[in-house]
């Protein structure tokens, strides 16, 4: 694929986190609401699904998705079993604040003071699991000296009395089979890349607004969409913004960026990259690859 992030010492994180979903009564895994699928490491399913641990699905950042995309993939994915899907954002308090019921409600034989409910939370780099874990504890009366040890190994924290959270290793990114993935993962996240895939990814965003939020596009570089291409959606921008390089030239490079950046802040609006039927259309492309 023309985008691959996988480390070779994946492997020590895979190991570790297995070793932990044995002391694990609920798995969350966070996915970011724009790209579900494409932001989900199977490694995460395989793991846990072999263990028959519950799942708290947490689709993440619903401040930046389509709303209606995303009660697609809650309805998609509870239809799973032993999963419980959950469209949040960590910036509201009220949506963090009910995590703690729902994973007792998928484990409630733990969570007694000599059982307490053992909670792991997995996904992917820059999903937002920190931000999630952060929130979480903020609700924990701490105690002086009680501060946990940030380190590279896993944090195990007890959130009360009866609820026990693990954090594995950032280091969770999936082995990518379908170039798509990449291009979004990469469009979603200001992972550093060289300009030219930047400029690839762009053309791909540029390409899925077209198809999807056309007149997001419209609202916000006002052109008329018809016709164009993810170039010249791209070309549309630089355009309308003014960005020439030396010689008068429009400058793509830049251009890419501004759609990219308009994408990754919410200034283009609220937009998804991926619903469950069209990734149902990838997953079969691929396979006729
Ligand atoms: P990770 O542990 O899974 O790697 O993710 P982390 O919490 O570091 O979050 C990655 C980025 O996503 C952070 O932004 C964080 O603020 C942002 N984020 C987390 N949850 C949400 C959410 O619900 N909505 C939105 N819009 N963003 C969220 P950053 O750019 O790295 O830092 P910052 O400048 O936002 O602080």
């Amino acid at each position: 694929p023309a985008i691959q992030w996988f480390p070779g010492h994946m492997n020590a994180a895979r190991k570790k986190a297995e070793e932990t979903m044995e002391n694990t009564d609920v798995v969350i895994e966070v996915v970011d609401a724009r790209l579900p699928a494409a932001s989900s490491n199977p490694m995460v399913e395989k793991l846990r699904t072999f263990r028959s641990r519950p799942c708290l699905k947490i689709l993440n950042k619903t401040d930046l998705a389509d709303p209606q995309a995303t009660a697609e993939w809650i309805k998609f994915y509870e239809s799973q079993p032993n999963v419980t899907a959950y469209a949040m954002t960590t910036k509201k308090p009220a949506d963090v604040n009910k995590i703690p019921s729902l994973c007792k409600k998928l484990a409630p034989h733990r969570g007694v003071p000599t059982k307490p409910l053992r909670i792991m939370i997995m996904g992917i780099p820059n999903v937002g699991k920190s931000t999630l874990m952060n929130a979480l504890l903020k609700k924990r009366v701490a105690k002086v000296g009680d501060e946990p040890a940030v380190t590279k190994s896993q944090q195990r924290i007890y959130l009360d009395q009866f609820t026990v959270l693990t954090d594995t290793p950032g280091l969770m990114w999936p082995k990518i089979d379908m170039d798509s993935d990449g291009f979004m993962l990469a469009a979603s996240h200001a992972i550093g890349t060289n300009a030219v895939i930047e400029e690839e990814v762009a053309v791909f965003l540029a390409e899925v607004l077209l198809e999807r939020y056309p007149e997001l596009l419209t609202a916000r570089y006002g052109f008329k969409t018809e016709g164009m291409d993810g170039v010249a959606v791209i070309e549309g921008v630089g355009a309308r913004r003014g960005y020439r390089v030396k010689g008068g030239d429009l400058d793509f490079e830049k251009s890419a960026h501004t759609l990219l950046l308009d994408y990754r802040t919410g200034a283009l609006g609220r937009i998804s990259l991926e619903t469950p039927p069209s990734r149902a259309v990838r997953l079969a492309q691929h396979a006729a690859e």
